[in-house]
């Protein structure tokens, strides 16, 4: 049975993005600290697996062929939980799938994380982060797709992207929902050849944005 994990299933993306997989007839292996946070969620395709990102986590991996890394440390934390999560979680969750023999990794990374000395002030120790955990990925063998989202908005989804940086500053946002629709398509349609991409909202359907 093919199945995907979703890790950081009860943030806000990896809820919509575990909604929308369930919906597509995918099975859904939901990595939460707390499982009541899905308990709308109920669905034959989708099992639970409670685990703290900041312990050992490898057994979530079993029987999953793609996994999602949408976890993240949020605004709210400090430069400790960045560290912990952002950065030493994605990097073990990398590592357990290397063990586990996943055939798709699929990191959402951020904005700047290509260049973090281009990046100033309090975002620049996340960006630092968000770079290494994706290096991690690239050196370790394992096939993936890196997706760099612009500034995460809760517009509705428009379903149309784009993979280009626009110019103006204001543009460089995306929905969740958008994030999320695009995790939907590089799960079921894409093929895992190590592409690493930006995504803003645009004009384009994901689709032949992404093709
Ligand atoms: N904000 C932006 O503008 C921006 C831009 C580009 C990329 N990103 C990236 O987008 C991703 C998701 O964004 P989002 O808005 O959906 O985030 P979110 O709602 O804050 O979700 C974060 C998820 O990580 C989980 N998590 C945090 N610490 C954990 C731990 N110790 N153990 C288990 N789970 C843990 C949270 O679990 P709980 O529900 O238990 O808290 C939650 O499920 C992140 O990777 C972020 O870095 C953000």
């Amino acid at each position: 049975m093919k199945q995907a994990l979703i890790i950081g299933a009860s943030g806000q993306i990896g809820k919509m993005a575990t909604t929308l997989l369930l919906e597509a007839k995918q099975h859904v292996k939901a990595l939460v600290r707390d499982k009541n946070k899905l308990s709308e969620i109920t669905n034959p395709g989708l099992s639970i697996t409670e685990q703290d990102l900041e312990g050992a986590f490898s057994d979530a991996f079993a029987g999953c062929d793609q996994v999602i890394f949408v976890a993240g440390s949020g605004g709210d934390t400090g430069a400790d939980k960045t560290l912990l999560i952002d950065l030493w979680a994605a990097a073990k969750a990398v590592q357990y799938a290397k063990a586990h023999q996943v055939k798709h990794f699929i990191m959402i990374s951020s904005i700047g994380a290509d260049d973090p000395e281009a990046v100033s002030g309090d975002m620049k120790p996340y960006i630092v982060a968000k770079h290494l955990a994706d290096k991690h990925l690239i050196d370790s063998g394992v096939p993936y797709t890196i997706i760099r989202p612009g500034r995460l908005t809760d517009d509705t989804a428009s379903l149309k992207i784009s993979t280009v940086r626009p110019e103006d500053e204001n543009k460089l946002k995306i929905s969740r929902e958008n994030v999320a629709n695009v995790l939907l398509h590089v799960v079921t349609k894409a093929e895992p050849n190590n592409q690493i991409f930006e995504i803003f909202d645009g004009e384009q359907p994901i689709e032949t944005a992404l093709s």
